[in-house]
């Protein structure tokens, strides 16, 4: 049982006696999976994953088709129906399922029944293995979980939540639900490249404050802090806030470089208008009716020798947000008549693997108009 992150939270195997073949080997292994990942985790979102597309396909259908089996899917199904949460089997590839043939040949070499919290252990003889084999399954579950459109069951729930609304709820349901797909777990790399790059503004004995709006868990605000950069991490929903607060406690406990607030980005009034605004996948989570307001916001947010950098997730396709579609153009339309200009734009050669190839970093000014 892996957390969204890929970390591994719990490890089990099962000698089964009575077992005809592999069809009923894998859904009893999914009654297994199931029962555990609601008994011992809270978690609101549960992705069960088999490599036998016939057993995912009998938990998805409506129909019994294969009587010899009936009563186990029923109880799969009846599982997953009472536990008011949102679970769902996926069929993914044997090459991806490496961690399970570990378990499996472990499981084979002698009848046992064996549990560990987290990945397991070298004394047991393939806690190594199986740290060598994580890295694929690894990277195909997180690739599920940060590509940020329809195809993520993940974004397909987030939709459900916000469903239209404008009011924080639907945010704030999903931070409470633990459901944030778009959450790399750490700052997107081009936020960690462009600290280093020393083009941002604060440092030398002057100090440049910064706005980083929609900042969720807080890791881009973060990784923008420090000598030389105030920066205020901006959300409207408190769940997010305060899990910031307490993760970052640490590192600025006097808040000298961060302050978390949480607020709506559309009405809150700062003390003093901002030299850097930073947004990352915050433009593309709004609904497109409010972008005019967004770049009003961004006028009015910044001082008037301002930058305003957008990190831009150009998805296309959707058909309804968060994310919404979004291109160069839709900023640019929103954005020029107020004059902000494109000092440089640039692809992210360094966005996480499943977004490469979808964003762009632009860098704006302000002139005068
Ligand atoms: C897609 S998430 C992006 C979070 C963060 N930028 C990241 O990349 O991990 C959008 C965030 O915007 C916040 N949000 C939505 N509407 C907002 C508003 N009107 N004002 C401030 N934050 C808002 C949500 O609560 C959510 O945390």
């Amino acid at each position: 049982m892996a957390a969204y992150t890929g970390a591994i939270i719990y490890t089990a195997c099962r000698k089964t006696f009575t077992c005809d073949n592999g069809l009923e080997a894998e859904l009893l292994a999914c009654r297994e999976g199931v029962e555990l990942a609601l008994h011992r985790t809270q978690l609101p979102f549960v992705v069960v994953e088999l490599d036998c597309a016939e057993a995912v396909m009998m938990t998805k259908s409506p129909m019994q088709n294969r009587l010899k089996y009936t009563a186990l899917v029923q109880d799969i199904k009846g599982m997953i129906a009472e536990s008011m949460r949102e679970i769902v089997s996926a069929h993914i590839s044997h090459s991806h399922n490496k961690v399970a043939h570990g378990l499996a040949a472990y499981g084979r070499c002698a009848p046992r029944i064996a549990v560990w919290f987290g990945p397991g252990t070298n004394e047991i003889g393939w806690g190594s293995a199986i740290h060598r084999q994580q890295q694929p399954y690894q990277s195909a579950y997180s690739m599920a979980t940060v590509l940020l459109d329809g195809s993520n069951p993940a974004v397909v729930r987030v939709r459900q939540l916000i469903d239209g609304t404008e009011s924080s709820d639907g945010w704030t349901r999903c931070w409470e639900e633990g459901l944030t797909p778009w959450d790399l777990g750490e700052p997107t790399p081009a936020v960690v490249e462009l600290v280093k790059s020393g083009t941002l503004p604060g440092g030398g004995g002057t100090t440049a404050t910064v706005l980083v709006p929609g900042c969720g868990g807080g890791y881009d605000a973060v990784a923008l802090s420090g000598a030389g950069r105030f920066v205020v991490g901006l959300d409207v929903c408190d769940a997010a806030i305060q899990k910031a607060r307490q993760r970052w406690s640490s590192i600025s406990p006097d808040g000298n470089f961060i302050a978390f607030v949480n607020a709506d980005f559309f009405t809150w009034e700062p003390p003093k208008p901002f030299h850097l605004i930073f947004d990352y996948t915050f433009f593309c989570a709004i609904d497109p009716s409010l972008r005019s307001a967004w770049a009003r916001r961004m006028y009015d947010l910044l001082r008037p020798d301002g930058e305003l950098i957008t990190l831009m997730y150009l998805v296309e396709g959707q058909e309804s947000g968060p994310p919404f579609n979004a291109t160069v153009l839709d900023y640019e339309e929103v954005l020029n008549p107020l004059g902000f200009v494109i000092v440089s734009i640039e692809d992210n050669g360094v966005a996480v693997e499943a977004r490469k190839g979808m964003e762009k970093m632009a860098r704006w000014k302000k002139m005068a108009n």
